[in-house]
């Protein structure tokens, strides 16, 4: 394609991928499929990738994240970013009501805007001439970080306002956070990945937007709500917070559903109850809600402290915090031989849940928090998540507390502890602890693992316990007779086991991958190399420089994944698997190349999950021909919705009709 043309397309691809995101991310409401959309984004890449000066600030094509900065810039905000007053009964809602009175000395009812408090943290996102030119975090108020690149990457922010009347200047407020389960997720990889967890959705969203790689940002689902302006700029014409936010959403940004407006107080407080309630059903953490005068001119009237405006204040939920003692710790060794600390609690319930165990996460927590065997503790339960100790209740002290002391052998093994400057984690190496090697094998069974049917965590320790299974291979050369005699087990049950197993022995090599537990290589690293690399001997055999060069692999995984292939132990681990009966399927799943061979497909209608070419790839790399029209040689027709009049006429030409998914199904690509 020549500059000219090319020109004039990436300016309809980066309109027509604008309004896709926003029908999609904003407005959940697709108007085309992903397979459609993904392809489109291919194109804007490939030209862009030809034509780098056509790269304009506002292309989609930073959603991917650009080049890591050093470190962030300073950004200034025009006007400060304020905090919020909270409060925590009806009684002082009143009394807000009655100072707000004082203040305007008047006693007219006044209109309120009820907005969730989202957990999360607050940016500024300024647009000049309607394009997205910088973010920045809160900071202190006055000076935050220039975090625009990690902010380009979240999906539902416009990169450039919609609509007909867009400000010269715009700068919006809002909250960027991460939900219950893009939370939980991010831990379950972290935790997989030998890293510390985040202690909450709050922390993880803070953690991933300040990223110096906005490539790492991009990979964490951040989602953003828009809850106002630092001014209001003329064109928008708006007198109060509702009527701003309604036209914030037609240019484009989110805006919270859940946002009411009320005519009196009394409203307000009914409405808190009703959030309180809607809380645990929503998909993202809020922990209460905001409360803010309507009218923009009252507003002014009303003004600010230096600390927060004095026409909003924030009605805090009950805290998912209570207080318990710590009875003891327990130092546990996991499978990449990483010690935690976790404090045995007198059991207390928290937000609905009992609690008895904590994670300390590792020894720089219990000294910053400076913890203690017998103190009295603030522990909490946010998001239905792992439970944390946020800190000793120092006043309640006795005398009578003992510092936790970290061991310095390994409790399992008694082999020396090994502590890295550069890890906060404390280690044990030694490759033979019978705690890792118990926890390796758990993993390996495990969900994340190979997923093994009845291998469960508590089956797993009874096998290890009975010697009848050492490692990961004795899984596959399980002996019936044995097993079916182990307490609590059977013939039946037995049989199911050694069935589910048999099943698993041909699998895919980022499932392998996955399973062997390589440290800093989770799901989705095993994915990058299930994908890169044909099959195990050439990932077994790849450089460091190889896997330094796949996108997504940095310097210490690429390590990690180097040293794992040069370790005998793991030689002999594959070698054992191998002799077992385990085999890697070939590419694309367990189907063989070729099953398709000697069909020929027409695809017709859009697809949901694929776009036509990834279909039709699809097709022929399992041996299919593919045609666009149809005739006497084509012998499968696929169809997608609004497949038209080809469906009709492959029907009386008696041809095979499949559906989307019957097709995924034949290429056994999970639908
Ligand atoms: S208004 C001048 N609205 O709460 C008004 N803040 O405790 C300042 N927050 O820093 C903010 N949801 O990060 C506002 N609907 C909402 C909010 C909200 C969450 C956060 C925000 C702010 C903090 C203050």
């Amino acid at each position: 394609m020549e500059q000219g043309q090319a020109v004039e397309r990436l300016q309809e691809l980066r309109q027509q991928l604008g309004l896709h995101a926003h029908r999609y991310y904003v407005l959940d409401d697709p108007l085309i499929s992903d397979g459609q959309y993904d392809q489109m984004f291919r194109e804007l890449l490939d030209l862009e990738a030809q034509y780098p000066d056509l790269v304009t600030e506002d292309s989609p094509s930073h959603r991917v994240g650009g080049l890591p900065v050093a470190a962030f810039k300073q950004a200034e905000h025009v006007l400060p970013m304020l905090s919020l007053d909270n409060i925590f009964n009806a009684e002082e809602l009143y009394s807000f009501e009655e100072k707000l009175f004082r203040y305007l000395h008047s006693a007219d009812s006044l209109r309120y805007i009820c907005e969730p408090k989202l957990d999360g943290l607050a940016v500024e996102l300024v647009y000049q001439q309607g394009v997205f030119t910088l973010g920045a975090t809160r900071g202190d108020g006055l000076i935050g970080e220039d975090v625009t690149a990690q902010l380009r990457t979240v999906a539902s922010i416009p990169l450039s306002l919609q609509g007909n009347t867009i400000p010269e200047q715009l700068i919006v407020r809002g909250e960027v956070f991460l939900g219950k389960e893009g939370f939980a997720r991010l831990n379950q990889q972290r935790q997989q990945e030998g890293e510390p967890l985040f202690a909450n959705p709050r922390n993880a969203a803070a953690g991933s937007l300040r990223q110096l790689d906005p490539k790492v940002t991009a990979k964490r689902p951040l989602q953003f709500y828009v809850y106002g302006v630092a001014s209001v700029p003329e064109v928008l014409a708006t007198t109060g917070q509702e009527a701003t936010l309604r036209a914030l959403g037609k240019l484009g940004f989110p805006v919270n559903p859940l946002i009411k407006c009320c005519q009196s107080i009394t409203q307000v407080e009914e409405e808190y109850r009703n959030m309180l309630e809607l809380r645990h059903e929503l998909a993202y953490e809020i922990d209460g809600m905001v409360v803010k005068v309507d009218e923009l001119a009252l507003q002014d009237r009303l003004g600010a402290t230096a600390r927060a405006p004095r026409w909003a204040v924030a009605w805090k939920f009950p805290a998912i915090q209570a207080t318990t003692k710590i009875d003891s710790v327990e130092f546990q060794v996991g499978r990449t031989g990483a010690v935690t600390p976790v404090a045995h609690l007198q059991p207390v319930e928290v937000n609905g849940a009992m609690v008895r165990r904590a994670t300390l996460h590792n020894k720089g927590e219990i000294l910053r928090k400076d913890l203690r065997i017998g103190d009295t503790v603030l522990v909490q339960r946010a998001g239905d998540v792992i439970p944390e100790v946020v800190k000793s209740v120092v006043d309640l002290r006795e005398g009578t507390e003992t510092n936790i002391e970290f061991p310095q052998n390994c409790p399992e093994c008694g082999q020396p502890l090994v502590e890295k400057a550069d890890e906060a984690v404390v280690r044990c190496v030694n490759p033979l602890c019978p705690a890792q090697q118990l926890q390796k094998l758990i993993f390996f069974a495990g969900k994340n693992g190979l997923d093994l049917d009845g291998l469960g965590k508590k089956n797993v320790e009874q096998l290890v316990a009975k010697g009848l299974v050492k490692g990961p291979a004795d899984f596959f050369r399980l002996d019936p007779v044995l097993l079916a005699e182990l307490d609590g087990w059977g013939e039946k049950s037995a049989n199911k086991v050694l069935e589910a197993v048999a099943e698993k022995k041909e699998l895919t090599l980022e499932r392998l991958v996955t399973a062997l537990g390589i440290r800093r290589v989770g799901e989705v690293t095993a994915t990058l190399l299930g994908t890169h690399f044909s099959d195990l001997p050439a990932l077994m055999h790849a450089s460091r420089e190889q896997l330094v060069h796949i996108e997504g692999i940095g310097e210490q995984t690429a390590e990690s994944i180097f040293m794992f292939f040069r370790d005998a132990a793991t030689l002999e681990l594959l070698q054992e698997l191998e002799q077992a009966g385990v085999r890697i399927c070939p590419k694309g799943g367990r189907t063989k190349e070729g099953v398709l061979e000697g069909r020929v497909f027409v695809f017709t209608g859009t697809l949901n999950q694929l776009s036509r070419e990834e279909a039709k790839q699809l097709a022929k790399r399992f041996g299919a021909k593919v045609a666009s029209t149809l005739s006497g040689r084509v012998t499968d027709v696929v169809v997608g919705v609004k497949a038209g009049s080809k469906q009709k006429k492959a029907e009386d030409l008696g041809l095979h009709i499949l559906d989307e998914k019957q097709f995924l199904q034949l290429v056994e690509q999970e639908a």
